[in-house]
C-alpha cells in the first residue's frame, strides 16, 4: 500500500483556535513580534515546538492512575529506572523534570570555567548552560551539516579530522582542555539531521582513547535510529530498539528529554555510568529537583515517561512520523520555498536566507518569515538563525549565525493530513507577497536565550537595489 496512516485512531480531541487577519496583527504587535509572547489561543497551528507537545496514548494516561507517588523508594521509579536501563544500559538513571535539568546538573558537577565540551551542534539550552559555568560550547558538525541544499544523509556528524586535531590541539594548550564530548542526536539546530552510526562509532572511538567521558543528547534518539535504519548501508535489517541500544553502548552517559522521543508532556533524565559523577549529581539534584526516585516529576510523569519509552521506537508510528515530515517538506518545495534536505526527523526547516535573499542576516529574515506566516494563517514557527545564535561581533557589531533557518515542528500525534495541507496552502500565500517583506530589528535582548523574550520592530521596506547583500552563508 502507497499511502501511509497514522497507525492511531482519535479517542479524546482539542478544538484548535481560528482568528481574522486583524486579530493576529494585533497579537503580534502585542506581543513585540516574537511568537513566543503570542497566547496560544490566538494560534491554529502551533509548530513552535514538538517538546512536550505529544498527545499522550491511552496507556499512557492509564499507567499515570496506577503511579506509586511515595517520596522515596517509589514502585514507579522502579519501572522508570527499569525501562531506561533496559534501553541504555547506563548504570545510574536520576530523573529531571526535563532536558535542561539534566544538563544544568551534568555541567555543574563535570565542567570548569575555561574548559571546553565539542558537539556536533549544541542545542541552544546546552550551549546556555555550559557558558554559565563559564566553560565554552564548540560546534564540529560537517560541512555538509550547514549547508542546507546538500543530500548528505548524515547531516548531524561530526567532523571527525576536525575533532581529533581539536582534541589534540587542546591537549598542548596546559589550562584549556576538554571536560568532555557531547553529541546531539538527531541535531536540531542543525535542521534535525541524523548522525549515522558509523560516525558515533568514530567519535566513541576517538573519546575512549583519549579518556574523555563521551555523552549523548538524546531527545530524538529514536528518530535517530529510524533514519539510521532507513539510510546507512547495512542497517535496513536491524530493529530501532536495537540500533538505539547499540546508540547508548557507544557513550559514557545521556541527557535526555522526555518531551520529544517519549512522548510526554514532561520529564528528563540524566543518566551516567561513572559512579562518583553520579553520586554527585544526585546530591545537587537533591538541592535542586527533589529525591532521586522521583527527580523533578511526579510518579505519574515517571510512568507516562517509560510506557512513551516505548512507544516512541513503535516502527509504524516513527514510519507515519518521518512520512508527515516529508509530505511537509515536499509541500513547500513544490511552492518555491526552499528547504533543508533531506528532511529532518521532528521538523521542517525552511531556508530563510534562501526565501528572502534581499533581507540581509542583520536584519533577520527568520524572523520575518516567522511574523509573515503567523499573520497570514495563524502559523506559529520558532526562528533559529540569527535571532538564537547572532553574536555581539568587532565590526559592525554583529555576528550572525551559520543558518538562517524557520523550524515548523511537528508535535507528535497531534495534526492531520488535512492540517497539513492547510498550512501548505497558507504558506503558498506567504510565497506569492514574499516581496513585500520586510526586516526586524531586535528593540530589547536580554542576556542568555534571546529568542524567548526579545521583542522585535519591523524596519521600513528597502528600495531592493539600495538593499545590503546576505553573507554568504559558509
Ligand atoms: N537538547 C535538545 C537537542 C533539544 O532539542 C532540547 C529542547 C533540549 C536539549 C532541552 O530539553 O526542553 O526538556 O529542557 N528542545 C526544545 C525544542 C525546546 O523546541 O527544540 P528541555
Amino acid at each position: 500500500m502507497a499511502v501511509i496512516i497514522e497507525p492511531f485512531k482519535i479517542k479524546s480531541v482539542e478544538p484548535i483556535p481560528f482568528t481574522t487577519r486583524d486579530e493576529r496583527e494585533e497579537r503580534m504587535r502585542e506581543a513585540g513580534y516574537n511568537a513566543f509572547q503570542l497566547p496560544a489561543s490566538a494560534v491554529t497551528f502551533d509548530f513552535l515546538t514538538d517538546s512536550g507537545t505529544a498527545a499522550m496514548s491511552a496507556a499512557q494516561w492509564a499507567a499515570m492512575l496506577i503511579a506509586d507517588e511515595s517520596y522515596a523508594g517509589s514502585r514507579s521509579f522502579e519501572t522508570f529506572e527499569r525501562v531506561v536501563k533496559e534501553l541504555t544500559g547506563f548504570r545510574h538513571v536520576i530523573p529531571t523534570h526535563q532536558g535542561r535539568a539534566a544538563e544544568r546538573i551534568l555541567f555543574s558537577c563535570a565542567l570548569m570555567a575555561g574548559q571546553h565540551v565539542p558537539s556536533n551542534s549544541h542545542f541552544d539550552t546546552t550551549r546556555a548552560n555550559i557558558e554559565y559555568q563559564g566553560a565554552i560550547a564548540d560546534d564540529l558538525v560537517i560541512a555538509e551539516g550547514l549547508d542546507p541544499r546538500s543530500p548528505h544523509p548524515f547531516k548531524g556528524n561530526v567532523d571527525l579530522a576536525r575533532l581529533e586535531l581539536y582534541l589534540d590541539e587542546h591537549r598542548r594548550h596546559a589550562g584549556a582542555h576538554v571536560a568532555l564530548g557531547m553529541c546531539t542526536i538527531t541535531n536540531n539546530s542543525g535542521g534535525g539531521q541524523p548522525v549515522s552510526l558509523e560516525n558515533l562509532r568514530a567519535q566513541s572511538r576517538i573519546y575512549r582513547a583519549r579518556r574523555i567521558p563521551f555523552i549523548l543528547d538524546a531527545c530524538r534518539f529514536a528518530e535517530n535510529a529510524w533514519m539510521i535504519r532507513e539510510r546507512e548501508s547495512g542497517q535496513s535489517g536491524r530493529s530501532v530498539r536495537d540500533i538505539a541500544q547499540e546508540i547508548f553502548s557507544l557513550a559514557d552517559g545521556c541527557t535526555m528529554s522526555g518531551k520529544k522521543d517519549a512522548l510526554v508532556n514532561m520529564g528528563g533524565f540524566l543518566a551516567l555510568d561513572d559512579d562518583a559523577l553520579a553520586a554527585k549529581a544526585k546530591h545537587l539534584l537533591i538541592l535542586t529537583e527533589g529525591f532521586p526516585t522521583y527527580g523533578g516529576c511526579a510518579a505519574r510523569d515517571l510512568e507516562a515517561f517509560a510506557v512513551g519509552l516505548e512507544e516512541g521506537m513503535d516502527e509504524r508510528y516513527l514510519e507515519y512520523r518521518m512520512a508527515t515530515v516529508r509530505y511537509l517538506a515536499r509541500g513547500l518545495e513544490k511552492l518555491g520555498i526552499p528547504t533543508v534536505q533531506p528532511p529532518g526527523g521532528h521538523a521542517v526547516f525552511i531556508d530563510a536566507h534562501a526565501f528572502l535573499p534581499w533581507i540581509p542576516q542583520k536584519q533577520l529574515p527568520g524572523q520575518a518569515l516567522v511574523v509573515a506566516l503567523y499573520l497570514e494563517g495563524g502559523i506559529r514557527s520558532c526562528e533559529i538563525g540569527s535571532v538564537m545564535f547572532g553574536k555581539p561581533g568587532p565590526d559592525d557589531g554583529f555576528a550572525p549565525a551559520a543558518l538562517e533557518l524557520v523550524r515548523l515542528a511537528l508535535p507528535r500525534r497531534c495534526y492531520t493530513q488535512s492540517h497539513v495541507d492547510r498550512v501548505l496552502e497558507i504558506c503558498a500565500e506567504v510565497a506569492k507577497k514574499k516581496r513585500d517583506l520586510t526586516g526586524y530589528q531586535i528593540v530589547e535582548r536580554p542576556p542568555f536565550l534571546p529568542h524567548f523574550t526579545a521583542r522585535f520592530r519591523p524596519l521600513p521596506h528597502v528600495a531592493r537595489e539600495h538593499a545590503t547583500p546576505n553573507r554568504g552563508i559558509v
